[in-house]
């Protein structure tokens, strides 16, 4: 029988339980992509908070792929110093901490996949692999390439988004083709030892036909490639599924669960975790291999650590999607109770 809090090994990496912080954009990074002292107390939280890896916010690798107001950029040597800080902040409470690398946004944030020539395509590996780079030094575990979501990449996934007649589209390969390359550019870089992880959907927000089989596709090829982790999502992220719709409990369970049967590499499910009990089962009924959440560590950062010390309790979020707020991303109830306490 397997536990949500024992310890597994990935590349001699130790997870101390089967719990990630999914990537949350925070919207508390300086004007230049720097961390500020409410970022650095986001982290601080969440790592003793007791999860056992920390995905990042979402990462621009140069000023000119942010996308999202209060983004945390990772570009430069000078913002080195803060990365080290986030970096440390995790390992001091034992949690690995990967940096989420995007690029752009959705929806045609800057550019949609049928927008670049094929020869602003092949600049983005390298674009991938300076970020990766740049987390290595920083002393990361790992990056995870954000491919979920609408955003930029997962366009080219998509059957829907992506009409490009190139090497980028017209089949299920070609459409995963800016996708590997990445992901090859990005190994290259980092080497066998850093962790490379892949965050892809398997529904999109219009429940597009073929979404799931290009994501099973994409995890195939992938894993084929020497992928580390494979995280399960889908319906839009924080524009879809966080928009306040109620979901069932681990909404991709299947998807997810066909992709793990599909792979070598672990799967981390995402998406409307939020029953210890329920996550336990699905550890043990399929090969899924751990869970992310995002919201019920907005509202409870130190969940995990409750659940550790055999509370039983489900996340008391909600799921209401008013996590959004100009000064801070955060959770809706945490923040009026803060200011109910103020006034
Ligand atoms: C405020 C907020 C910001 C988010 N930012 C990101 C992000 O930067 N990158 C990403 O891949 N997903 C992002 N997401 C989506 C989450 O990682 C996750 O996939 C989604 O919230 C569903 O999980 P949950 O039910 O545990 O919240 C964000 C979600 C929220 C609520």
């Amino acid at each position: 029988m397997k536990t949500l809090f024992e310890a597994t090994t990935i590349k001699g990496r130790t997870l101390k339980n089967r719990l990630f912080r999914s990537a949350t954009w925070e919207r508390l990074a300086d004007g230049d992509g720097r961390l500020t002292p409410q970022l650095l107390h986001v982290y601080k939280d969440l790592a003793q908070g007791g999860v056992g890896a920390i995905i990042t916010s979402a990462l621009y690798a140069e000023a000119r792929a942010g996308a999202l107001p209060g983004q945390l950029g990772l570009y430069d040597a000078a913002g080195l110093d803060g990365h080290r800080r986030l970096v440390a902040t995790a390992r001091e409470a034992g949690a690995l901490i990967l940096a989420q690398l995007a690029f752009a946004g959705r929806d045609g944030v800057l550019w949609t996949a049928n927008d670049p020539t094929p020869a602003v395509l092949a600049g983005l590996p390298d674009y991938f692999a300076r970020g990766a780079a740049l987390a290595r030094e920083a002393g990361y575990d790992g990056v995870q390439i954000h491919s979920a979501h609408g955003y930029f990449l997962s366009q080219f996934l998509s059957p829907a988004a992506n009409s490009r007649t190139d090497a980028y589209g017209g089949s299920s390969e070609g459409r995963r083709a800016l996708l590997m390359a990445i992901y090859a550019a990005v190994r290259r870089e980092v080497g066998e030892d850093f962790l490379l992880a892949v965050k892809l959907d398997c529904r999109d927000m219009h429940e597009t036909p073929g979404v799931f089989e290009e994501c099973l596709g994409a995890a195939k090829a992938l894993d084929a490639a020497g992928i580390d982790l494979v995280e399960v999502s889908g319906l839009g992220g924080n524009k879809g599924i966080c928009g306040g719709k109620k979901q069932v409990q681990s909404v991709f369970r299947a998807e997810a669960a066909a992709v793990a049967e599909a792979i070598a590499a672990p799967v981390i499910l995402v998406g409307a975790n939020r029953s210890p009990a329920g996550m336990e089962a699905i550890v043990n009924e399929t090969a899924i291999a751990y869970f992310a959440l995002s919201r019920p560590l907005l509202r409870q950062p130190d969940l995990p650590a409750r659940w550790l010390a055999g509370s039983t309790e489900t996340a008391a979020c909600v799921s209401c999607g008013k996590c959004y707020d100009e000064a801070g991303n955060g959770c809706f109830f945490v923040r009026n109770a803060a200011k109910a306490a103020m006034a």
